[in-house]
């Protein structure tokens, strides 16, 4: 059952408290709703993936009540101070350099050197992220696929009894995703969204081109270089090959030398996945063997990233 929860300090101390357990609950903000879920838990993270049907494990949006916990998580220079200052809180996600000490889940950021960070104006997202009093990974509340939630009432439709609970707060005024600004490098504009790119052009001085979006690469295997283990990378494996270092999942994989989930719990391999593949990497001399993951649920995304590791390259 999911609860349903008033925007009041009642309502938001039982949020922070489910949030603080590895649940998730679903909270408006300007854009659109969040589905909300602690982003230094692979466990919380995992479930965001699962409750939403991703077939792929996108970066998340990070969200924080104010710009110092976002200086915890990521380098600012200059440029970022300068459009912070001007457009949070507000609906503008700002892509920088992530702090190596931030102490995020692999994956949130799905691995990458960045972060996505927002500080998010709506009076209840900004109580709940003050009564939890820690970084909120949000994806938009709803199934994968589908239109993004600007109601309460639209995350129930999509997510009710996937999810521990929503915060009713009205509808979301803006309506449409935050803007994008990539700032690792020159400035890109990664997703136009709720702030005009032409207003932030003005405040940085610069034209902004349009970037690619590491989730959806303009090459194929763009992504899939980036995350490839050192080793090679063998799936579907049910008797490893003498030497390789073999990722078990589930009860019949004796000599495995990790894991994934010995009770073949999704959840679980998935917050283990990114762990495993670099401690794997990590022992192997030059082979790593997976075990088959059932295709179904978060079991789709964690094969997806298995066959970007085990591409040719
Ligand atoms: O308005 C919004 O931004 C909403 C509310 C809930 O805050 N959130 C949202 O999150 O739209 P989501 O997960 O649907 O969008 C995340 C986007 C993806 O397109 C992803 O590729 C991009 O952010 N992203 C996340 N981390 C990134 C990174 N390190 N580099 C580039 N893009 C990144
Ligand atoms: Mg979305």
């Amino acid at each position: 059952m999911t609860e349903r929860l008033s925007p009041d300090a009642t309502g938001l101390d039982r949020a922070a408290a489910l949030l603080r357990a590895g649940d998730l609950v679903a909270f408006p903000t300007e854009t659109v709703y969040g589905l909300g879920g602690d982003a230094r838990s692979d466990i919380a993270v995992a479930r965001i993936f699962e409750a939403k049907g991703r077939p792929r494990f996108n970066p998340l949006i990070v969200h924080v009540p104010d710009i110092a916990a976002a200086r915890a998580l990521a380098h600012f220079d200059d440029r970022a101070e300068r459009v912070a200052s001007a457009f949070w809180p507000g609906p503008l996600t700002l892509v920088l350099p992530l702090r190596a000490e931030a102490g995020l889940s692999a994956l949130v950021t799905a691995e990458l050197t960045s972060v996505a960070i927002r500080v998010p104006a709506h009076p209840v997202a900004q109580g709940l992220l003050r009564a939890f009093g820690g970084p909120v990974a949000a994806p938009s509340a709803n199934p994968s696929g589908r239109v993004s939630p600007t109601r309460a009432d639209h995350v129930m439709e999509g997510l009710s009894g996937r999810i521990a609970a929503v915060v009713d707060g009205g509808a979301s005024a803006v309506g449409l995703e935050s803007t994008i600004l990539g700032l690792v490098g020159a400035a890109q504009l990664l997703r136009p969204g709720g702030i005009p790119a032409e207003v932030l052009e003005e405040c940085l001085g610069v034209p902004l081109p349009t970037g690619a979006d590491p989730a959806r690469p303009v090459a194929p295997g763009q992504l899939a270089s980036h995350y490839a283990p050192g080793a090679a990378v063998r799936l579907g494996v049910t008797t490893p090959t003498p030497g390789a270092v073999w990722i078990g999942f589930g009860r019949d994989c004796a000599g495995a030398a990790l894991n994934l989930s010995e009770t073949a719990d999704l959840v679980e391999a998935a917050a283990n996945l990114f762990h495993a593949l670099r401690e794997a990497d990590r022992i192997a001399n030059d082979l790593i063997e997976v075990a088959p993951i059932p295709d179904h649920g978060l079991g789709r995304a964690i094969n997806d990233r298995l066959r970007r590791a085990a591409a040719p390259r």
